[in-house]
């Protein structure tokens, strides 16, 4: 305990401060930062031991560690929100990558080092809380309660940290005190999770006999545990080697932000350095482009750099200009990171809804954004027993393995050898919620041996011998509310004005192309893509693509929207109420739908997404079908 001796770290550090001030602020800003987790389940003591750390550091006093040991006993340890805690710096790393699931942090310094820790709850549900605040950490700390010896939890939080890559783990046995400080118990317990860290990949871990209640090796050696000749823990927090020291020894790479471009004289790419480090003079490449230049200066808020490294927010110049822009990833020119679009990876899934296979989603890598499509999962894990689990999604806190694809090419590092550009996460096109992180563990080789044919006849040219402008009529609407009725009627019209036209009807492409697909959620998405992707090829054939599909969910409907070019689709919604298309009932599915008999009926037992702003909608209660093909008609051919 905290005793005010010469050495004690806390006294040291209020004697600096109270005499010299700048020197107290220099040696501060020049400490490492060490980011770490706590885990452990509900009674191993973590926020006792949390408290404990505060307190040892001067960071709160003793009647607020006594409040905060008596609170973790009523409440348990799930991150309750103590006013004391300082923490910005990792809630806005956090915050930039777009999470913002709850995680406690608290911030404490000692004479060596700053220390931010995350305290991540325990149960399962909170699997993402975990994953969250672990995705920065240098360290874990994983308590057991000596009475207890390896658990479940203990397990999981292991798997997890190993996943998220973390390399140091604290094996802290806790509650040492109430086993009488018994080397046999502590030795019982190390053996075991030895065996098991073994099975996982963890192939090294320190282990130390603590008391968070009684400061039993917390900042110094306890008297009890004379068998121990380990470090304690701070000691070994203060020491242990960080990240970012690590990371400064690999190859550069420097995600950019944006181009600084102040007036026409200056231009530079600015970002925060992920790994490596730079000075002027080294060559560089940019990725995915593959172009090379110099680096004439490496520019900063205060002044011009002789070298920069991991860690560091720079601005870069280029001897010769070159195309650079934000997303874009500036490399060692002789090595540079990979470039691909099709992946296998690790998700763990965080939101309510689970993963649509097949839905595009935004994928953000370093500052990367692209679009990205995920496969059915080759399996999930369950991570009490590590178990793989053969599953259709992924629901949430699930972990999984799938291969995904992004619309274009990434600039990526296997998650293993580079956090910043291996690990990534997932968001929800319209919500915007964050739905997954991930982490990228290579890229497929078909990905690498399919390239695009560049072919000479253009579709302009297509488009120019058929006299016409290629689009795309996307309707949209529920069964039986007229889209393949008016659908038709369009394309006659079309016809008879020497359009080159095709249909594409629901009913017709699932006898074919679509007959393996249903109606889950699931087999809708890959049949709107599947549509999609055919609508693609014919405009790009010059044809005018009429499709008739109920197209329920408005993320696929944008997505087709995306893969289309600008102004050639138009999504025409055939508007017609529930009641009204149940009352027509021309296929008698109403019917069979309320009686129970046919399952995920749209607008009974499967949503319907109404599109908020068609480029054409059709009130069917107030149009004739003639009438609608002509509206239709005029709209689409109004200014070509
Ligand atoms: S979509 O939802 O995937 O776009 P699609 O337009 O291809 O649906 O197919 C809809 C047609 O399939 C309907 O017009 C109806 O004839 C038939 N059908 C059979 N089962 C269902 C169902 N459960 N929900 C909707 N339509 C169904």
């Amino acid at each position: 305990m905290a005793d005010a001796t010469t050495t004690d770290p806390v006294y040291v550090t209020e004697t600096l401060i109270a005499e010299d001030i700048d020197a107290y602020l220099d040696q501060h800003q020049h400490k490492t930062m060490l980011r770490f987790i706590t885990c452990g389940s509900v009674d191993d003591g973590k926020s006792t031991l949390i408290g404990r750390l505060l307190y040892d550091s001067k960071m709160i006093f003793e009647d607020q560690l006594a409040a905060l040991e008596s609170d973790s006993k009523k409440v348990g340890t799930q991150g309750q929100e103590i006013d004391f805690a300082l923490l910005v710096d990792g809630l806005a790393a956090e915050r930039e990558q777009g999470i913002t699931i709850d995680v406690a942090y608290r911030f404490f310094n000692t004479e060596k080092r700053k220390f931010i820790v995350a305290d991540c709850p325990g149960h399962e549900q909170y699997t993402r809380n975990m994953v969250t605040g672990a995705s920065t950490a240098d360290l874990a700390v994983i308590l057991i309660d000596a009475r207890k010896g390896v658990l479940v939890q203990t397990r999981r939080h292991s798997y997890l940290c190993r996943l998220i890559g973390i390399r140091n783990i604290v094996l802290a046995v806790n509650k040492m005190d109430l086993v009488d400080y018994d080397q046999s118990v502590f030795d019982g317990i190390v053996a075991d999770y030895t065996a098991f860290a073994a099975s996982i990949g963890i192939d090294s871990f320190t282990a130390m006999p603590i008391s968070g209640f009684k400061g039993d090796n917390i900042t110094t050696r306890s008297a009890n545990t004379p068998w121990y000749s380990g470090p304690t823990l701070v000691d070994h927090l203060e020491t242990v080697e960080v990240n970012s020291a690590r990371d400064a020894e690999k190859p550069f790479r420097l995600p950019v932000q944006w181009v600084n471009r102040p007036n026409l004289d200056f231009r530079g790419f600015s970002g925060l350095i992920a790994t490596g480090s730079v000075k002027p003079g080294d060559a560089v490449r940019v990725l995915p482009s593959g172009k090379t230049s110099t680096v004439t200066s490496v520019v900063t808020l205060d002044g011009n750099l002789d070298e920069a490294v991991a860690g560091q927010s720079v601005t870069l110049c280029f001897a010769n200009e070159i195309d650079c822009s934000r997303g874009n990833v500036i490399s060692a020119a002789d090595a540079p990171p990979e470039v691909a679009d099709q992946f296998e990876a690790t998700l763990v899934w965080l939101n309510e809804e689970a993963l649509h296979v097949g839905r595009a989603y935004w994928l953000k890598l370093a500052t990367q954004t692209v679009s990205a499509t995920v496969q059915q999962p080759k399996y999930a894990v369950n991570v009490n027993t590590m178990e793989h689990v053969a599953v259709k999604t992924l629901e949430l806190n699930a972990i999984g393995v799938a291969e995904l694809a992004t619309d274009k090419p990434l600039v990526f590092e296997a998650y293993a050898d580079n956090r910043t550009l291996g690990g990534f996460i997932l968001v929800d096109k319209l919500t915007n919620a964050t739905v997954a992180a991930g982490m990228l563990h290579f890229s497929l080789r078909r990905a690498q041996n399919v390239h695009w044919q560049a072919l000479d006849i253009s579709r302009e040219s297509r488009a120019g011998l058929k006299n016409q402008a290629p689009a795309v009529l996307w309707f949209t609407g529920l069964s039986g509310s007229g889209k393949s009725t008016i659908a038709n009627l369009v394309e006659k019209q079309l016809f008879r004005m020497n359009r080159h036209t095709f249909l594409l009807d629901g009913d017709n492409v699932r006898h074919g192309l679509n007959r393996d697909l249903g109606f889950t959620e699931a087999d809708r998405i890959e049949n709107i893509r599947r549509v999609g992707e055919v609508a693609r090829l014919m405009v790009d054939a010059g044809l005018i693509v009429i499709t008739a599909f109920i197209s329920p969910f408005r993320a696929e409907r944008e997505m087709v929207r995306s893969l289309i070019p600008e102004g050639e689709f138009f999504e025409v919604f055939i508007d017609t109420p529930l009641a009204v298309a149940e009352e027509r009932d021309v296929k008698g599915l109403y019917k069979k739908a309320r009686a129970g008999n046919l399952k995920n009926f749209t607008g009974i037992d499967s949503p319907y997404e109404a599109p908020a702003n068609p480029e054409i909608r059709i009130d069917t209660t107030t149009t004739t079908p003639e009438e609608a093909a002509r509206l239709i008609v005029d709209a689409l051919l109004g200014d070509r």
